[in-house]
């Protein structure tokens, strides 16, 4: 008769060999599977008395399910330590060095790009941007810059065709804004602009930003309040401005704008040649006639408008003295604006 605690044990210890996934099922296929003990036990019944098959398949079943359940839990034992090793394998060390990545930064123009829009954004101004490429009409006709007036050649225009050109400013700006929008108006319009001059201080291609503001009972004063405030965040709280008497044709009065050296604080130096004051913009009181080119009723309303230079700001804040470094994307002259 079959002696349950010897075959019991055999299979115990079998199992005990196993220590892996792959001894298990070495074990199952021996133990459990197809040819395995188990299947052996069974196919014993042949030689046992025909009263005993009945006990002796009852007992072979009572090992094979004992066999299975032993199986079940080492199976399951198994596999947390095959997951525990590989979780010990995996484990990331955060202490280590790593090889570091150059990080990129902010050219410094659009950075302060970016920070003049903040500073007018403060104000309550709103972006809004025209096309590079300008028709005659927009460009100077219609800013009162009018067919052979001799202000035409303060800028030298880049003409396309007889009516098309790069524009020379970012004024059109004003005009696309007031045949957009009824007054109140406060607009932003930065952008590229082109003009046909090249030194230390000018490129062919550099960048404006425009403002303008129609509204009623809008004067000078508004205009000059607003490039205090924009002066004293560009560049220092001691930062004041000076309004000097020039001339553009859509502006009436029109004023040059000189910000206080804020290098010496206005006793004079090299950055302001011995002056104290640096010019930075230009501007004035919307002139009625663009007004009236815009269907805006001048006894109602009133403008002021200016024109900052970008790379201009970008120079004086950051000490550059050559325009063409703006533009030469040379990485070490670059890498020095990172915030
Ligand atoms: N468009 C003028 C220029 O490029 C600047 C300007 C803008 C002046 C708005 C007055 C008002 O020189």
């Amino acid at each position: 008769m079959l002696n349950v605690d010897e075959v019991k044990k055999a299979i115990s210890e079998d199992l005990k060999l196993a220590e892996n996934e792959a001894q298990l099922s070495e074990f199952w296929k021996k133990c459990l599977g197809k040819g395995g003990t188990i299947q052996g036990l069974m196919n014993g019944i042949k030689q046992v008395a025909k009263e005993e098959k009945k006990a002796y398949g009852q007992t072979v079943n009572e090992i094979k399910n004992w066999a299975q359940a032993l199986y079940d839990e080492k199976k399951e034992e198994i596999e947390k330590q095959a997951l525990l090793k590989k979780y010990e394998k995996e484990t990331i060390d955060v202490t280590l060095p790593v090889k570091m990545r150059p990080m990129g930064n902010l050219h410094p123009l659009t950075a302060v790009k970016h920070e003049m829009m903040n500073v007018f954004a403060g104000m309550g101004f709103e972006i809004f941007e025209g096309p590079e490429i300008e028709d005659d009409d927009h460009n100077f006709t219609r800013l009162n810059v009018l067919k052979d007036h001799p202000s035409r050649d303060m800028q030298d225009t880049f003409w396309l065709t007889e009516d098309l050109l790069l524009r020379t400013h970012t004024s059109p700006g004003q005009i696309r804004v007031m045949d957009a929008q009824k007054p109140p108006i406060k607009v932003l319009v930065p952008g590229k602009v082109f003009r046909s001059d090249s030194d230390a201080t000018h490129s062919p291609m550099f960048s404006q930003m425009e403002g303008l503001v129609v509204d009623k009972h809008i004067t000078l004063c508004d205009l000059q309040g607003m490039l205090d405030e924009f002066v004293k965040n560009m560049f220092s709280d001691a930062a004041k401005t000076r309004l000097r008497p020039s001339y553009f044709p859509f502006t009436e009065p029109s004023v040059e704008v000189d910000v206080s050296c804020f290098k010496c604080g206005g006793k004079g130096c090299s950055l302001c040649k011995g002056t104290g004051w640096i010019e930075v913009l230009g501007g004035g009181v919307v002139n009625n006639k663009v007004l009236e080119n815009c269907g805006i009723d001048s006894s109602e309303y009133s403008g002021l408008a200016f024109g900052i230079g970008i790379e201009r700001i970008a120079m004086l804040k950051y000490g550059i003295n050559h325009m063409g470094k703006l533009f030469e994307n040379d990485i070490d002259f670059l890498k020095q604006f990172k915030a």
